[in-house]
């Protein structure tokens, strides 16, 4: 029988997709300003990084980490915790400080649709990131509101929720939830219930700005409808699912108009006089408006109330983002959410009684507080078979039967010895372990990371099977080992392994 060969598709090479694309943009700019953006196209795209406030104080680290480094660095200007790095000695993937969370690589584009909501009247916002994965903008929205309340990280796709967990593990929140639903459906299972949401929508990337991890491709016109349509249905449920006087952001790393402009067009006729979009020139330091028209239809007035990020304003990929305000309730249809008891998947409330076991032995080998740790962060414990979760209060109230993939952060698990902590508990709050700390001679940090085991001539000091934290010369965490007899087994987890 004759077997059907499956049809490949050829990708073009970048250089004529991104021609194609500057084709179709160029009737939407003056001739100076495409002149400038062919321009800005010749130079060189540089990386940025955004500190984790959890772990670090972002200014001293972005100067402690240039001079280890040679970084030169500059401030990205509406973000306060981001850098671009204009030149490296060291590449900034390849740092002790970014596999442990300390920065997250990121294009200084994609830091502005976070900055622009405003936490200040919310202390303790229920924020739903309904198209997450790999989770950069999470992480963003974990640190402007300094791991309280609560994050629901939502990502439809299978195959990208295990991005987004090891992206948020290694971040180290403990307010966090993921989730794999379709975005589409939050606005009728929790309508009127997020303070703020971020739609970071599924689009085209035609951002003008191809790179190794994020190449442009060529895309027809019946595609960007499609995604256009779909955007326009997963923006109708943000608007639902926030209450009233709350915040939606809406952004694309697409310039493609249908995915920008349309979008917000459609939202405004669907829901007249019910959102507002904010006027974002005077939060931005240069002026980078919406479009007018496509050329085919002229706008309502408030689409240019947006930001479009050309590459040549800001130097930047090309990204396009909207603040969006829900003035009053939209009604709309309700659904039941789906629902999963905690029981379904053996999660139990840790007894009062281990959980003072559990914090005598914290104290006892590393004089670290828990309870004080779980008050200040309003997590309780609770068991799964052998691992101990720290889950925020904020799910517990309000999402307890929604079904997760993960959430909260993992504390570790129980063993022989008793308790077995997790990399990224130690990890998140390593200021605060006092003890139990191993000092690694510098001639020995490169094998460790790679993750072998080391030899201990004075062995005898530690308890067998004890959990040390090990760190270099510089106070910085290098994971954790477990006493062998006379060796240090190396516990780092594979994916930090270099
Ligand atoms: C632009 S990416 C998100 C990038 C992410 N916000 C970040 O900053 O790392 C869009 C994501 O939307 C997801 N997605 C696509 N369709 C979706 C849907 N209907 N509901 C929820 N997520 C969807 C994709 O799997 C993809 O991960």
């Amino acid at each position: 029988m004759a077997r059907r060969r499956k049809k490949q598709k050829i990708q073009k090479p970048s250089s004529e997709i991104q021609a194609e694309a500057l084709n179709r943009f160029q009737s939407l700019l003056s001739q100076e300003e495409f002149a400038a953006l062919q321009e800005a196209l010749e130079q060189p795209l540089y990386s940025a990084i955004r500190m984790n406030p959890l772990k670090v104080t972002p200014d001293e680290a972005a100067a402690s980490l240039s001079e280890r480094y040679g970084w030169q660095t500059e401030p990205v200007p509406y973000c306060t915790t981001g850098w671009w790095v204009k030149s490296a000695g060291v590449p900034i993937s390849q740092t002790i400080e970014h596999r442990e969370g300390h920065y997250y690589i990121q294009d200084a584009a994609s830091m502005l649709p976070v900055e622009l909501f405003d936490f200040e009247d919310v202390p303790a916002p229920l924020i739903l990131d309904m198209a997450a994965s790999p989770g950069g903008k999470t992480t963003h929205l974990i640190a402007k509101t300094m791991d309280r309340g609560l994050v629901i990280a939502n990502d439809s796709s299978h195959d990208r929720i295990t991005a987004l967990r090891l992206v948020l593990q290694t971040w180290g929140g403990s307010h966090t939830a993921v989730t794999r639903f379709p975005g589409e459906k939050f606005g009728r299972w929790y309508p009127e219930t997020f303070d703020r949401i971020l739609l970071d929508a599924p689009c085209s990337m035609q951002n003008l700005r191809s790179t190794e991890s994020h190449p442009m491709r060529s895309i027809t016109a019946r595609e960007r409808k499609q995604l256009s349509h779909r955007q326009q249905r997963l923006l109708a449920s943000a608007i639902q699912a926030v209450k009233p006087g709350g915040q939606v952001v809406y952004a694309t790393c697409t310039l493609s108009p249908e995915e920008d402009e349309v979008v917000l067009e459609a939202m405004l006729n669907q829901f007249p006089g019910k959102v507002e979009i904010a006027d974002l020139s005077a939060r931005l330091p240069l002026p980078a408006p919406a479009l007018q028209t496509d050329g085919r239809a002229v706008f309502n007035p408030a689409v240019q109330n947006a930001a479009r990020l050309w590459p040549h304003r800001y130097g930047t990929s090309g990204f396009f983002c909207a603040l969006i305000t829900k003035l009053e309730s939209v009604g709309g249809s309700f659904e039941e959410p789906p629902s999963r008891p905690f029981e379904k998947i053996s999660l139990f409330c840790l007894s009062q009684e281990e959980t003072v076991n559990l914090s005598d032995f914290l104290v006892e080998h590393y004089q670290f507080d828990l309870n004080k740790v779980l008050e200040e962060n309003s997590l309780t414990l609770w068991r799964r078979m052998e691992k101990i979760y720290a889950i925020p209060e904020a799910f517990l109230t309000h999402f307890n039967l929604l079904p997760f993939q993960a959430v909260g952060l993992l504390l570790g698990e129980t063993g022989v010895n008793g308790y077995e902590l997790s990399h990224e508990w130690v990890s998140r709050f390593y200021p605060l372990f006092q003890t139990g700390r191993f000092g690694l001679s510098d001639d020995l940090v490169e094998s460790w990371l790679r993750g072998e085991d080391i030899l201990i001539e004075s062995g005898d000091q530690y308890s067998a099977g004890m959990i040390l934290i090990v760190e270099d010369t510089l106070g910085r965490f290098l994971g954790l080992g477990k006493m062998i007899r006379d060796q240090l087994k190396n516990l780092l987890p594979h994916r930090l392994a270099i």
